[in-house]
């Protein structure tokens, strides 16, 4: 089978692949007015999806993840799921969302075959919850988590934004979140977009402050798998989680990257910061395009950059992470 692979022998098993750009939150990193619907052409379609991910499959890739916006308010949800699952070639069907339809959806996500689950909350404290996302919705996604694990879903993530001043205190308590649960927080370094200038300047904080109290507290860091991505991850014997740190402006973290992305309207990016995008769109229309769709894949593959740019304030093509999938 073939293996995807960039100028910089970074292979990309992974394809992040975006649903909708809509989102029913309003985190005020990403989306602080809410999702703006602006009548341009819809999302992809079933079919349209169908064909992206064959294509995708053939070249190696064997992980796709579903995002958004949030990808949970498309109301064929469940239909994706099972056609992304039964593509030869794809093991892990996985899902980043909110949080907030999983007691609603989640059993029938899993039976139409997903295996891995990755839910965004910034805090467990349900004020500071609120006041992040704008709505008080963390009693629900605590629902959903304990539903996630007692449907015996194989990987479940949780993912916190670290915001200066706002919740880089929740550590210990997070550590009692893991002592007896099997599941992963995520610390993400806030990344600064064309939209959020102010409030990163105001709350970004480097995520290296949680690796030094996480090794104090005697947390270790694990081995990387080979394609295991840019995040490192963190154990501890007491302790039945882990604890990932995402850290985008840390040096070397493009050099893991294995993943790459589609909008939720058709367009191949190789990045989430740094280049336009190309359409595979029109390529999804009739299964005779397959030929054509599979050498524009690695044509624009090869154009894929060392890095994300962010240290050069590379930031305004991408307005906020709901645009692109995360
Ligand atoms: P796994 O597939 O479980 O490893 O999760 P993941 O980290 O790939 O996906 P998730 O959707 O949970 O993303 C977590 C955070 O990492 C989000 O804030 C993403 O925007 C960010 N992220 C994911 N991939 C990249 C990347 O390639 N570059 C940067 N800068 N951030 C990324
Ligand atoms: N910086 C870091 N993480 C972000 N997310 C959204 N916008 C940003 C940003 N500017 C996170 C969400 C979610 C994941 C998909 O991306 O909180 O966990
Ligand atoms: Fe919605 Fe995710 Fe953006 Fe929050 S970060 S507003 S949940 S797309």
């Amino acid at each position: 089978m073939n293996q995807l692979a960039d100028g910089f022998g970074r292979r990309f098993p992974y394809l992040r692949l975006s649903l909708t750009e809509a989102c029913n939150f309003r985190c005020r990193y990403c989306l602080p007015e809410g999702y703006q619907a602006d009548g341009r052409p819809k999302f992809l379609t079933v079919d349209e999806i169908a064909r992206l991910v064959r294509a995708f499959a053939i070249l190696g890739m064997h992980k796709i993840r579903l995002t958004g916006g949030e990808p949970s308010l498309r109301k064929d949800l469940e239909q994706i799921i099972a056609t992304v699952a039964q593509v030869p070639g794809i093991r892990k069907v996985a899902i980043t969302t909110n949080g907030t339809l999983l007691p609603r959806h989640l059993p029938g996500w899993s039976r139409a075959g997903l295996n891995a689950l990755n839910v965004s909350m910034d805090s467990l404290q349900r004020e500071r919850f609120r006041a992040i996302t704008g709505h008080d919705r963390l009693p629900q996604i605590m629902e959903g988590i304990a539903l996630a694990q007692a449907l015996g879903i194989p990987s479940i993530k949780l993912n916190a934004v670290l915001l200066r001043g706002v919740n880089d205190d929740e550590l210990p308590q997070w550590m009692e979140f893991l002592r007896e649960r099997p599941l992963s927080i995520r610390f993400i370094e806030l990344m600064r977009t064309g939209d959020n200038a102010d409030y990163f300047e105001r709350y970004h904080l480097r995520a290296e402050v949680l690796v030094e109290q996480l090794l104090a507290a005697g947390w270790s860091e694990r081995a990387r798998a080979a394609d295991a991505g840019p995040a490192r991850e963190f154990a501890h014997p007491d302790y039945c989680g882990r604890v990932g740190i995402i850290a985008p402006y840390s040096r070397d973290f493009c050099r893991g990257c294995n993943r790459l992305r589609v909008t939720a309207r058709g367009d191949l990016r190789l990045c989430l910061f740094g280049d336009f995008g190309v359409p595979l769109r029109p390529l999804l229309q009739s299964d005779d395009d397959s030929d054509a769709l599979l050498a524009r894949i690695t044509t624009q593959l090869g154009l894929k950059a060392a890095g994300h740019g962010l240290h050069q304030g590379l930031t305004g093509l991408t307005p906020h992470l709901a645009s692109i999938g995360g």
